[in-house]
């Protein structure tokens, strides 16, 4: 099937030639589960069977969503979370069980998971070394000194928008015995298949694109059969799965997801051309930018014609209390953070996503303090434009 016809069809439930439509995946609430004989229990109990005993270790509307997702990335399974920085936890946990308890990480990546590798995971004596991801020979040399047992990017950096060579960083991580973990939640499945260049464990924040409507919080690991075995065991003892009503609402926001997702990137490619040309504005940062440092390795990674959904600019001249008034006299794009909604987003990083990093270091990583970051929905472009113009014409 093609992605399409992929996002509507895998994982529905179709039990029988008769009944509802399957897209109406029945959501399980029930977190036990009782047998004809204490023998079959017995043997679900023990894994010998499948099956459902106890909704932490599985549930039937969160397993149609894993099946649907395992399909749309191309993996061995898959595991529904509580949100995507669940997921993140899980997954890089599971790639450094039986390996060195180091990681060398994309530099250039959400604030939560900076966090979490400074806060949860290096007081527990894993050593996080951060790169360039788009310098392949900073990464060879980081893998070569420090042996990790985990490699870690974004698909694509937030919020500068760069795009790293994911099948070389796969080779050299498989060479040094690492787990390659992509979270993959700003191209979706749609735009690039990170297993399919070689990465172990694929992630997402499944409350963006995934489920799409800005009312689920959710997260997915998508893994060859290695690793999505230890993410499942992991899980089964700590808990952090998905409800089964949100799983259904993810899976009903996957239905639709190849329809929004590419009627988001068209607007988003429609107003980085516009704002290019902008007299109050500086730098423009999207995928579909000829220019864009890493044009061949997204021409050579991205579905053709896909070039994401989000545009970061700079505004000219503006600090923080310019941003704050262009933020103000926005009426329809909504000023809050995340993407993936069928809402336009605009997001400050210097206040939120980026807030916890220092400003010195913010300026380092070239995110300044007049970098704004929209995440387009699916208005019509018209308004969008109309928005920002009379927003920034108050700059
Ligand atoms: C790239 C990326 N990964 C992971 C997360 C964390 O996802 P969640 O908020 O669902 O835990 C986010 C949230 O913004 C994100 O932008």
């Amino acid at each position: 099937m093609k992605f399409e016809s992929q996002v509507v069809h895998a994982g529905d439930r179709k039990r029988s030639r008769c009944g509802p439509v399957p897209s109406t995946t029945p959501i399980h609430l029930g977190t036990t589960y009782f047998y004809d004989s204490a023998e079959k229990l017995d043997r679900i109990f023990g894994q010998e069977e499948q099956g459902f005993s106890y909704s932490r270790y599985g549930n039937p509307t969160n397993e149609a969503l894993e099946e649907l997702t395992t399909s749309l990335e191309a993996g061995d399974g898959s595991l529904a979370t509580a949100s995507g920085m669940a997921a993140l936890q899980l997954a890089v946990q599971a790639a450094l069980l039986d390996r060195p308890h180091s990681i060398v990480s994309s530099n250039s990546i959400y604030g939560a998971t900076v966090k979490m590798f400074d806060q949860i995971f290096a007081p527990f004596e894993v050593d996080v070394t951060y790169v360039d991801m788009c310098d392949l020979e900073a990464v060879k040399s980081a893998i070569e000194k420090k042996k990790p047992g985990c490699v870690f990017t974004e698909s694509i950096s937030n919020p500068l928008m760069r795009v790293a060579k994911l099948d070389r960083i796969a080779k050299l991580s498989r060479s040094a015995g690492a787990a390659f973990v992509v979270d993959n939640t700003f191209a979706t499945p749609m735009m690039l298949r990170p297993l399919s260049f070689g990465a172990n464990i694929v992630v997402h924040s499944a409350t963006k694109y995934l489920a799409g409507h800005g009312d689920v919080l959710g997260g997915v690991v998508v893994a060859d059969q290695e690793h999505i075995e230890t993410v499942r065991m992991l899980s089964r003892v700590v808990g952090p799965v998905l409800a089964p009503f949100d799983a259904y609402l993810t899976m009903r926001g996957i239905k639709t997801l190849a329809l929004r997702f590419a009627r988001q990137c068209e607007n988003a490619a429609a107003v980085a051309q516009w704002l290019a040309k902008h007299p109050k504005v500086d730098r423009v940062f999207h995928c579909s930018d000829p220019e864009h440092p890493d044009a061949a390795v997204i021409k050579e990674l991205f579905t053709p014609n896909l070039f994401s959904a989000v545009v970061s600019f700079e505004i000219k001249d503006a600090g923080k209390p310019a941003i704050l008034t262009f933020m103000d006299r926005l009426k329809m794009i909504v000023p809050g953070t995340s993407l993936g909604d069928v809402h336009t987003l605009l997001l400050y990083p210097a206040m939120s996503s980026h807030r916890d990093i220092s400003p010195k270091m913010r300026e380092r990583m070239g995110i300044h303090d007049n970098l704004v970051r929209l995440a387009l929905g699916i208005e019509a472009i018209d308004d969008v434009i109309a928005d920002l113009a009379v927003a920034l014409d108050s700059v």
